[in-house]
């Protein structure tokens, strides 16, 4: 193997592609779609999320301090990438992709209707990093369409999860191993 030290941006690969919803405290909200995300910590579980300064989103998070992330299936592919384009200071997002915005249970901004997974969070602190904000949130609550769990745990295969690498959408491949069953001891 030999390694080319690159300038560009490579970061993480592949990064979850999610949509996360905001609201000021005026109720009026926004949706984007959003890759700049993680889970920072699992209990109390905290999803973390960087949002461009001069996005209509930053405005909207910075009054209310709240957001929602809405994990999409494979098919929706064509929102997600509209939604990462367009601004809610120029259109109503929810119309253009033409998504449902459904009251979320704890706090102000909406989750998306038609997302496999919306999780609510609040924030508890931001890191400002520099072109992008991270806004580190406490997850409140956590809904799943129950079509995409079996005994009460997740099904990825029912899910089909969209990932974001490289500048492209993909679906995820096949399970090449299990958590905890997969690694073996070295013998002797
Ligand atoms: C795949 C993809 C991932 C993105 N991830 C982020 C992100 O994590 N943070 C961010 O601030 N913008 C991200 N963007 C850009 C915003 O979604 C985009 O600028 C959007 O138009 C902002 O909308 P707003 O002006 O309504 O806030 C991403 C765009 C795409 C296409």
């Amino acid at each position: 193997m030999a390694k080319k030290l690159v300038s560009g941006i490579i970061g993480l690969l592949p990064l979850p592609l999610t949509l996360v919803t905001v609201a000021n405290n005026e109720n009026v909200s926004d949706i984007f779609t959003a890759s700049w995300i993680g889970v920072l910590c699992t209990d109390p579980l905290y999803i973390g999320v960087g949002i461009n300064a001069s996005h209509y989103a930053h405005s909207l998070i910075e009054d209310n301090g709240e957001f929602t992330v809405n994990i999409m299936e494979e098919g929706f592919e064509r929102e997600i990438d509209l939604l990462g384009r367009l601004s809610g200071r120029d259109v109503d997002k929810f119309e253009q992709a033409r998504l449902t915005a459904y009251p979320a249970k704890e706090v102000k901004a909406p989750t998306v209707l038609e997302a496999a997974i919306s999780i609510e969070c609040k924030v508890q602190e931001v890191l400002r990093l520099g072109t992008h904000d991270y806004y580190i949130g406490r997850v409140v609550a956590t809904h799943v369409e129950e079509l995409v769990l079996k005994d009460d745990k997740l099904n990825v295969e029912a899910l089909r999860p969209i990932v974001f690498a490289a500048e492209a959408y993909w679906a995820i491949g096949r399970k090449i191993g299990q958590m905890g069953k997969t690694g073996r001891l070295r013998a002797g």
